[in-house]
């Protein structure tokens, strides 16, 4: 097994291609209407806790075993180990592996829908619909169960992440960053402006920030902790891969940083952009799919001529953070494939192109041909959505930070974040206090109510 030779070519691209991960569909309409839904400003303050104190402890172990190593999640966990539980560790690489494939898979689906809106805003289609709600949503309806036409859109989408990930490391990915990042920036900061300068904007913005105590029970605040993984992308060896990228000289303290700050930055500048627009034009917000695809057509149609433009704008948004996100997935899972087989670069990504889109084509059917197959009395899309948020994650992130805590040797640790002694790490004590007992803790709690009490 080979140690990798590849890195990102700078500091920047590094946090770049990190924050491209981060970013995605979850910071653009799950955290905006989940923090509506939870009691604004008060589920707020709970998310921001959760980030900054688990989610950046989980990105700070993640990329320090990874550039530690400068292995993949099957190389890495193994190597840091003391002979005897190697396999064990070997085998958390693989469950790694298998859940990169499974978000891979379904994130897939809804990036499928993002790129069909992206071409039914561009032609006009969706400006034709006006503004009965009835009307839109039946178009979505027919949209998501229109058989293979979705899939078409989904094929375009991975074919586009696959062209990424075939230019390499610093042309593929670390380009694709620093080019598609500063865009999003632009598309997401133009949303805003419209969003809070239209009548009755300020509607929206308290939905979003003012507290509402009552609101946020025990289910908004266990959401709050799996919603601050998720969009960290944390736990499942992704950021382990960027670690193994990261150039030597790199902070990594400072690096997890700015990666959190910036995500987070990013899923609040999305609620600013949406729910003003929303309450502005007499909408109420809905939750899931729903939000995204249903109600903002409706809002852009009814602001007009420039509603179109802002509607080519948001499903743009939408389509760039998926890609880099899912640009992240596969270049794990290419990166996995070549440490441990003698698959070149392009055949390993583009196996995983392959299997990926196949089963993304299967959820994408199960809205219409494959209907009929439940699992575990579940839609085949359900049931997988189920998997990806409620076990695999949490199990990955709970392994995560107890090998961070205590298995990895605590040299290798301090070695690695002072940049070998260069570098002053005061804040190591309570990094490792949260690592091994509150975060393992934490993490085993949303485990056990997921799995025992989530609907
Ligand atoms: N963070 C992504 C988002 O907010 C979703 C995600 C979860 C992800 N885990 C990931 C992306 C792993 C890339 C890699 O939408």
């Amino acid at each position: 097994m080979s140690t990798q030779q590849k890195s990102f070519s700078s500091n920047l691209g590094a946090i770049l291609a990190a924050v491209g991960s981060a970013v995605g569909l979850g910071n653009i309409w799950r955290f905006p209407y989940i923090t509506g839904k939870y009691g604004g400003g008060a589920f707020l303050l709970v998310y921001l806790c959760f980030v900054f104190l688990l989610g950046s402890v989980l990105m700070i172990s993640e990329l320090v075993i990874g550039r530690r190593t400068r292995r993949t999640p099957l190389g890495a966990y193994e190597s840091l180990t003391r002979k005897g539980h190697s396999v064990v560790w070997r085998m958390f690489g693989w469950l790694c592996v298998l859940t990169c494939f499974f978000i891979l898979s379904q994130y897939l689906v809804l990036s499928g829908w993002t790129t069909g809106y992206v071409w039914h805003s561009v032609s006009g289609a969706l400006a034709t619909l006006g503004t009965d709600s009835s009307i839109i949503s039946g178009f979505f309806q027919q949209f998501s169960t229109g058989g293979w036409n979705p899939v078409w859109f989904m094929v375009i989408f991975s074919a586009l992440v696959l062209v990424v990930i075939l230019g390499g490391v610093q042309k593929g990915v670390e380009l694709a960053s620093k080019v598609l990042m500063p865009i999003l920036v632009v598309l997401i900061l133009v949303l805003c402006v419209r969003s809070l300068t239209l009548p009755g904007a300020m509607r929206g913005v308290e939905y979003l920030f003012s507290p509402d105590f009552s609101k946020l029970t025990g289910e908004g605040i266990l959401a709050a902790l799996g919603q601050a993984l998720f969009s960290l992308s944390v736990g499942m060896g992704v950021m382990v891969v960027y670690g193994s990228y990261l150039p030597a000289n790199d902070n990594i303290f400072k690096t997890a940083m700015w990666i959190t700050a910036c995500d987070t930055l990013i899923a609040i500048l999305a609620g600013v952009a949406i729910f003003p627009a929303v309450f502005s034009c007499g909408f109420d917000p809905a939750g899931g799919p729903g939000l995204v695809f249903c109600v903002l057509p409706n809002v852009f149609n009814s602001m007009g001529t420039a509603g179109i433009v802002f509607s080519v704008v948001f499903f743009l948004l939408l389509l760039v953070a998926a890609l880099t996100s899912a640009i992240s997935l596969l270049e794990c899972l290419t990166a996995c494939t070549c440490e441990t087989s003698r698959l070149k670069r392009w055949q390993g990504a583009g196996l995983f192109f392959l299997l990926a889109t196949a089963l993304g084509a299967v959820f994408t059917l199960s809205f219409s041909h494959l209907s009929e197959v439940k699992m575990a009395g579940l839609s085949l899309f359900d049931f997988v959505d189920r998997i990806n948020s409620i076990y695999l994650p949490p199990i990955c992130a709970l392994c995560t930070v107890i090998f961070f805590g205590w298995v990895m040797p605590k040299e290798a640790m301090v070695d690695e974040l002072s940049n070998h002694g260069t570098l002053r790490i005061g804040y190591l004590k309570v990094l490792r206090f949260i690592a091994r007992f509150i975060a393992p803790l934490a993490l085993l709690v949303v485990l056990i109510w997921g799995i025992f009490f989530a609907q």
